[in-house]
């Protein structure tokens, strides 16, 4: 009803509150997207900007990745595809409700969520691969110089039907309905223009008891992740820049390593919590590093030179062995959970989906990737799929569009 509907736009501008604080500082998101949960409103975060909002907003509880394939025709019909994909993602982000100029009630077939209003936290982020660069659109010319299809590394059961993509869409929000509704809508919108490669959902847990949410192996992960809040440290480690090295239309975008990792958690529950610690170098219950007591300390591995605290091969000290040279190999991490049943063999299929933004792919994820290769960890999991995908810079108004920048 009218009415109802009014009582939708009131949560609507409680929500546009929240996307200040969100746009202000990315630190307060958290809270901020807590309370308006609570108070039964949702958070709301901005479509429109130099950078897609699902880079650096925090992790939400709910998510689903899919990799697409692009079955339109040549660049004008890549080009309608990237439009209609970013009208209805800025749509559904807004929470449905006021499309650019006037305002329009919920569409009575408001897929599975009825007629609500709300963006429940739902962030739509849209990356490329390599292979809609081989020349069907005439982009040949204008690939992010280091997009590649992934390789497949020592210790890798990739199964190919889950890898790469043309596109790879990541629907992130605060609840399950609102991810699956996002998903039915993009693909109702594009149905003549994409075909579903591969999906995977995740989710992230809350904290337990406080702190960073754990992983499927049971640690907390994410505690040492470099600080999206750092505008600078974003500069240097995350967005693209146009230039000499990368053509003019990257600038602020970032390039996704995605990796669908197995853990194998029978054998796993079956190893003992201090083996479990070496394997990291973090306690189980606080997240500490060996060397301390505290989640967020840092590890001190100059007064651990031999790693009898926390072994050399200790998965944290391998990927960030904080030695001179290596800062700049920091990437901002975004893992998430996955439950997918089970294998044929009646194996538990869990794990993490890790997903990474780097500034440089090769002098990030795949530098730090190759040092991990030995790393005791390796005996309990398997990566079988995921790729490389170049997440393009944000749509700056109504008028603009995401991806187009690669046709300039
Ligand atoms: C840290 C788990 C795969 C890079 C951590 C931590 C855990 C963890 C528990 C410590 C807490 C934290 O700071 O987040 C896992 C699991 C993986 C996995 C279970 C696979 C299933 C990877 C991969 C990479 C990676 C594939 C990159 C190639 C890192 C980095 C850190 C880290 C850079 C932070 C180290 C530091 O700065 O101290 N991981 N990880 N991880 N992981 Fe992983």
């Amino acid at each position: 009803s009218r009415r109802g509907f009014l009582i939708g736009m009131a949560g609507a501008a409680a929500g546009a509150a929240t996307t200040a604080a969100v746009t202000a500082g990315l630190g307060a998101a958290a809270p901020a997207a807590a309370a308006a949960h609570a108070a039964g409103t949702a958070a709301r975060y901005e479509f429109h900007g130099a950078h897609q909002a699902g880079v650096l907003a925090p992790v939400r509880r709910s998510t689903s990745l899919l990799a697409l394939d692009v079955t339109a025709q040549g660049a004008a019909g890549l080009t309608e595809l990237l439009q209609t994909i970013t009208d209805t993602a800025r749509f559904l982000t807004t929470g449905g409700a006021p499309r650019e100029l006037g305002i329009t009630a919920p569409p009575s077939d408001s897929g599975v969520l009825g007629p609500e209003v709300t963006a429940g936290g739902l962030t739509v982020t849209l990356a490329v691969g390599a292979s809609l660069f081989d020349g069907r659109f005439g982009l040949a010319s204008v690939k992010p110089s280091k997009l590649r299809p992934m390789e497949d590394f020592p210790n890798d059961a990739l199964d190919r039907a889950i890898c790469d993509g043309d596109l790879l869409l990541q629907f992130e929000a605060d609840d399950n309905d609102v991810v699956i509704h996002g998903v039915r809508e993009v693909l109702r919108a594009t149905r003549a223009g994409m075909q579903l490669r591969w999906r995977r959902d995740g989710f992230s847990s809350p904290p337990r008891p406080s702190g960073t949410p754990r992983n499927l192996m049971g640690f907390k992960d994410g505690t040492a992740n470099i600080d999206r809040t750092d505008a600078k440290l974003m500069d240097q480690l995350v967005w693209a820049h146009g230039g000499q090295a990368e053509p003019a239309w990257v600038e602020g975008g970032s390039y996704l390593a995605v990796r669908v990792i197995r853990m194998l958690v029978e054998f796993w529950d079956r190893v003992g919590i201090e083996e479990q610690q070496q394997m990291f170098g973090r306690y189980k219950g606080s997240g500490a590093p060996l060397t301390g007591s505290s989640e967020f300390e840092d590890p001190h591995y100059e007064r651990d030179p031999n790693g009898d605290s926390i072994p050399l091969s200790a998965h944290i000290r391998v990927a960030n062995p904080r030695t001179p040279g290596t800062e700049n190999q920091r990437m901002l991490r975004r893992a998430f959970n996955y439950d997918g049943g089970i294998d044929a063999n009646g194996n538990l299929d869990q794990g993490l989906i890790f997903t990474a933004f780097n500034q440089d792919i090769e002098r990030q994820f795949v530098t730090v990737q190759k040092r991990l290769i030995d790393e005791p960890l390796v005996d309990y999991i398997s990566p079988v799929g995921g790729g490389y995908y170049f997440a393009l810079p944000g749509a700056r108004d109504a008028s603009d569009w995401l991806g187009k920048g690669m046709f300039a």
